[in-house]
């Protein structure tokens, strides 16, 4: 599965990147806002420090405005994926950028119907929420697991990206269901590395090596 950083903020994506494990980025208009900078320059920002598929979303809701929107995001930088949420205007929005060779991230997926329209208008990624569903008192790795079988049957070709992962248990779900890319928060990548035997099996190590031969 690859891993896709969740978030607009560089510093994080600078550290994320240094441990060599960051596959690609995605953003929203949300994660955008917080940094307080426009789109353009926070995402060409974001490409000089991730080399891999950039997820950048539009904020229009109509079609023709959606199409352009999307044409001037794919110019930023050719790694720019272009985010459309999942409504009538975006699935068609999606199928027309696509037929000129720019790459989708169709977001905002919450039931498995939505996902089956959105690969075949051809999208490149399909976003499903699996936090949001959590929160509403479902189970939200129903969606990524039928998704997977769905897309299977049929051969699609668009990539699954398990979004609004949480936990380290949402992430290995998603990876034992297969999808093909898990977005995460920075602080959910951070958590994956942690396991109280892995400090203290190392304390261990050090202690009985420092022992044996001193601190050398
Ligand atoms: C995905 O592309 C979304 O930006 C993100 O995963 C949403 O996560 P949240 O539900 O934790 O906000």
């Amino acid at each position: 599965m690859k891993i896709f950083l969740d978030t607009a903020n560089l510093d994080e994506l600078r550290k994320g990147a240094s441990w060599g494990i960051v596959d690609g980025v995605t953003t929203n208009p949300s994660l955008i806002a917080k940094e307080g900078k426009p789109i353009e320059e926070q995402v060409r920002a974001i490409c000089d420090i991730v080399d891999g598929d950039i997820s950048a979303e539009v904020v229009a809701t109509e079609f023709k405005a959606m199409v352009e929107e999307g044409r001037k995001l794919s110019k930023i930088h050719k790694n720019i994926i272009v985010k459309l949420p999942l409504i009538r205007d975006g699935v068609q929005a999606c199928k027309a950028l696509e037929s000129e060779g720019i790459r989708t991230n169709v977001t905002l997926c919450f039931q498995a119907g939505q996902a089956l329209l959105t690969a075949k208008a051809g999208a490149y990624i399909i976003s499903p929420f699996v936090g949001r569903i959590d929160d509403m008192g479902y189970e939200g790795m129903t969606l990524i697991q039928d998704i997977v079988q769905i897309y299977k049957n049929y051969g699609f070709k668009t990539q699954i990206l398990a979004a609004s992962l949480r936990t380290t248990n949402h992430v290995i779900a998603a990876a034992k269901a297969g999808a093909h890319i898990g977005t995460l928060p920075f602080k959910t990548l951070d958590g994956l590395f942690n396991h109280p035997l892995t400090d203290k099996g190392l304390e261990q190590f050090l202690k009985d090596h420092a022992k044996a031969f001193g601190n050398k």
